[in-house]
């Protein structure tokens, strides 16, 4: 269970459209803790590669979810987590595209997600939370004090994952990038369990063609809003 007294905000929606950013500078401005989910499937996928365990193999793989040795260090000025996967720095391998894939098919697997589900949790600690992800206000933080589901155009998305890659130095081709985008996003919305969806008291906020600053200032000004009003 969570901890109810501990404020959780939760930004959920699919890849490129905004949520590791707005949740990043969200807790900056208000001090608290971040999670970033997806980073979890993400390494989770570099470790079944290290450790050479087959995507079929549902058990192995959710062990190995239980007991991985991973640290996370948010980088607000980056935008970005540095992530340190059994002693070695991960953080630019765990952003390519193959990389979302792997990650968006293991996290089909209720084992692993039962796995992570615990380590997510440990993350809410005080002064509080910012989650972002996939199903961060419907299954991890249901209780959580005020959700977000931020969405985009698969273009535009596509446009945004192009220049985060080319900016860390990772080669990439938009008009491949909208293809693996719309198949993860198929792939993430149609899974039995804990699909991409928003939490039916969550706020939807479309950011197509809407700057990240902009996106964040509208975020903030809820979250201000919302905090003062309790
Ligand atoms: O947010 P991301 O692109 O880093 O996520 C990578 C994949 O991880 C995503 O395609 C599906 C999976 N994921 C998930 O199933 N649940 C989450 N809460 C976060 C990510």
């Amino acid at each position: 269970m969570t901890n109810t007294n501990i404020p959780v905000i939760t930004i959920d929606g699919p890849g490129g459209a905004g949520k590791g950013t707005v949740s990043l500078r969200l807790a900056t401005h208000l001090g608290w803790h971040t999670l970033d989910s997806g980073a979890m499937y993400r390494v989770l996928a570099i470790a079944a590669h290290r450790h050479k365990i087959s995507l079929k193999n549902e058990i192995e793989l959710a062990t190995l979810a239980t007991r991985l040795e991973v640290y996370f260090s948010p980088l607000p000025d980056l935008d970005t987590t540095q992530v340190i996967l059994e002693g070695s720095d991960v953080s630019k391998e765990l952003r390519t595209e193959t990389c979302g894939a792997t990650a968006s098919q293991i996290a089909t697997i209720p084992q692993v997600r039962q796995a992570l589900l615990g380590r997510q949790r440990d993350f809410c600690q005080l002064p509080g939370l910012v989650a972002e992800g996939r199903d961060m206000g419907t299954v991890v933080f249901p209780d959580a004090s005020l959700k977000f589901f931020l969405t985009a155009s698969c273009e535009e998305r596509a446009h945004r994952r192009y220049k985060q890659l080319i900016n860390i130095g990772i080669d990439a081709k938009l008009s491949d990038l909208v293809v693996e985008i719309t198949e993860r996003d198929k792939r993430d919305s149609t899974r039995t369990i804990a699909p991409l969806i928003a939490a039916a008291n969550a706020l939807v906020i479309d950011t197509t063609g809407v700057s990240i600053e902009k996106v964040v200032a509208g975020v903030l000004k809820r979250v201000l809003s919302v905090i003062s009003e309790q």
